[in-house]
């Protein structure tokens, strides 16, 4: 159990109204929660204190070495009035995995899932309202100390900070464009694809501008080996349904096991579907396209919640799916995992902690 003390804000920030469009990271809460760990002492002087600017040595090592790994969850406002988390302990238990692989300290889940209520019940008023908003969380860990030699650090910090959010994409739940990326890879076995590494995302940039460029909104990696296998999407988790049968991409070291991947895998084998997690080669899946059997694409995250693919491109053969609508599953799964966030469907799975 960690001891937390308290600085709150003499000036606290204007909150955003009703009805204003928050997007995706860009308001912060007026508090943060900060850890230290330092070797030989370990976990220490837990506070939360008014959010602002950190101060760090130009030679921590987290700036030149990229030690860092983050999580993402979310708060939720229900119709009540209560506010509450989902599934806290998946990301307590996957930042444990990373911060192993990465050699970062990390806390244990009791004393994750505590910092993140306690920042939440700080900033409850900043939960917000509005249909398919929340309040985003983002823990982090990185190496504060200054050095410059190539080791493990022995100084750390573990911060949360909190935003009000909405839909990640601007276009909502319509269908995004994706674009199959046969020149870059994101991960290979052995590395760091399953963990929630900065320099995971930064790597994946490249390809994202690229696709940017050819009127894509996402990339869908293939597997860093052959380039043959369909992995994830940037920063989604993707699904296909094809001929009945859903598939997605094992979890074996290059996949971000996702909390939202994890839960719809869930749902859908309840609810009686075929679920594959046998690895899907992509010109399979081109054909699936071509025989008319590929009837539904889509991306699961915790900031992507779920969302449609209208659109594939991989080399020249565009696919465009299900007449770029919402499909069947897709729209019942998004029902569901929102329904029981948000409260509105009764939490038959016990995903949901309140705060
Ligand atoms: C999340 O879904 O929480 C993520 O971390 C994705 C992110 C990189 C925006």
């Amino acid at each position: 159990m960690l001891e937390i003390k308290k600085e709150l804000t003499q000036n606290p920030k204007k909150k955003p109204a009703k009805g204003d469009k928050l997007g995706f990271g860009n308001i912060y809460t007026d508090h943060m929660l900060i850890i230290d760990w330092t070797e030989g002492k370990g976990w220490h002087d837990a506070r939360i204190v008014p959010y602002a600017p950190l101060s760090i040595d130009p030679a921590a090592m987290v700036l030149h070495y990229a030690m860092e790994s983050f999580e993402g969850l979310k708060a939720y406002r229900t119709a009540d009035g209560s506010v509450q988390l989902f599934r806290p302990e998946k990301n307590a238990a996957r930042m444990i995995n990373t911060n192993k692989r990465m050699c970062l300290p990390y806390l244990e889940v009791e004393d994750f899932v505590q910092a993140v209520k306690e920042i939440v019940k700080v900033e409850k008023d900043w939960v917000p309202s509005d249909e398919g908003t929340s309040l985003y969380i983002r823990p982090f860990v990185f190496a504060d100390e200054p050095h410059l030699g190539v080791r493990t650090a022995t100084s750390h910090k573990f911060i949360i900070i909190c935003s009000p959010v909405g839909a990640y994409y601007e276009s909502g739940l319509d269908p995004v464009k994706i674009y199959v990326e046969d020149e870059y890879v994101r991960a290979t076995p052995g590395g760091t694809g399953f963990t929630k590494c900065g320099g995971n995302y930064a790597g994946s940039l490249a390809g994202q501008v690229k696709a940017h460029d050819l009127g894509y909104e996402q990339v869908l990696w293939l597997d860093g080996v052959e380039r043959k296998y369909v992995e994830e999407v940037g920063s989604m988790n993707c699904f296909f349904k094809i001929d009945g049968t859903i598939y997605t991409a094992p979890c074996v070291g290059t996949v971000l096991p996702g909390v939202t991947r994890m839960s719809c895998i869930e749902l859908l084998k309840k609810w009686g579907y075929k679920v594959s997690e046998d690895r899907l080669a992509i010109t399979d899946l081109i054909q699936a396209y071509k025989d008319g059997k590929l009837e539904e694409v889509f991306g699961t995250g915790t900031a992507a919640v779920i969302s449609p693919v209208g659109e594939l491109r991989y080399e020249d053969e565009v696919c465009k799916i299900n007449d770029g609508k919402i499909g069947e599953v897709t729209q019942k799964l998004y029902d569901t995992i929102t329904g029981i966030q948000w409260g509105k469907l009764p939490d038959d799975m016990n995903w949901i902690t309140k705060i």
